[in-house]
């Protein structure tokens, strides 16, 4: 099956989860673009009342182009949030940040009553030793922080993310910061990980959502939609 069917069928499995009066966090990428579309037809058909909060402009531009009403603010928990990832591991843990959005989709992720990955099976990790995980860092730090990542354990790599087209250097996060790629080999304590990046001043966000797990993981596979729990 092609990869976008396969997410396809993740995406109207985790749907089902959406109830009318709900507020919905919305994560970022193309599995939750996909999500988006098939919410906003959900919305329509079933007339529901829900309310989304938003880890992107993209998100935002794209649901609220369809007709979905954003809040602003994390005034209240959402119910469930809805995100995608770049690498799952069989523990429950991720890594996200390939398409920037990090910083906001800790934030809607983690005060979330709930939330939900949707992935298709390309994105199950473990086989491949070295993990890459996004790093955002205020600019001011940048430098400082590439030095002292490159003597962090583990670490066999690190590059700075830099704008392919559209924009001369750095790739500049929704949030005004830039983004660090940085490889480690094997990840074998990913909660402590995610907690020591946080050390270093003028980092922001890291891409390791393991300390808060997701609640499910939905995984279209050729076989049918897996969920880890
Ligand atoms: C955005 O920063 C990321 O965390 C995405 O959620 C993640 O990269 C998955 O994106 P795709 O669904 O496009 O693979």
């Amino acid at each position: 099956m092609e990869v976008a069917t396969l997410r396809l069928i993740a995406v109207e499995e985790a749907l089902k989860l959406v109830k009318d009066g709900m507020l919905i966090g919305l994560g970022s990428g193309s599995t939750i673009r996909l999500f988006i579309e098939r919410l906003a037809e959900k919305v329509k058909r079933e007339g529901l009342e829900v309310y989304f909060v938003s880890t992107s402009y993209d998100t935002s531009f794209l649901a609220g182009k369809l007709g979905l009403i954003e809040r602003p603010l994390l005034d209240e928990r959402p119910d469930v949030s809805f995100d995608g990832a770049d690498a799952v591991f069989p523990e429950r843990w991720v890594i996200k940040g390939a398409g920037g959005a990090l910083f906001r989709e800790k934030i809607v992720d983690y005060y979330s009553k709930e939330y939900i990955i949707i992935v298709d099976e390309g994105k199950l990790a473990g086989r491949q030793k070295v993990q890459v995980v996004p790093v955002e860092v205020h600019p001011l730090a940048v430098h400082q922080v590439i030095e002292e990542l490159k003597s962090f354990r583990g670490v066999a790599a690190t590059t700075l993310r830099l704008a392919e087209k559209g924009k001369l250097g750095p790739v500049v996060s929704d949030n005004g910061n830039f983004l660090i790629d940085v490889s480690f080999q094997e990840i074998s304590d990913p909660e402590s990980l995610e907690k020591e990046l946080m050390t270093l001043p003028g980092v922001v966000a890291n891409g390791i959502f393991a300390i808060k797990k997701p609640s499910k993981i939905y995984i279209g596979t050729s076989s049918g939609v897996k969920v880890i729990s």
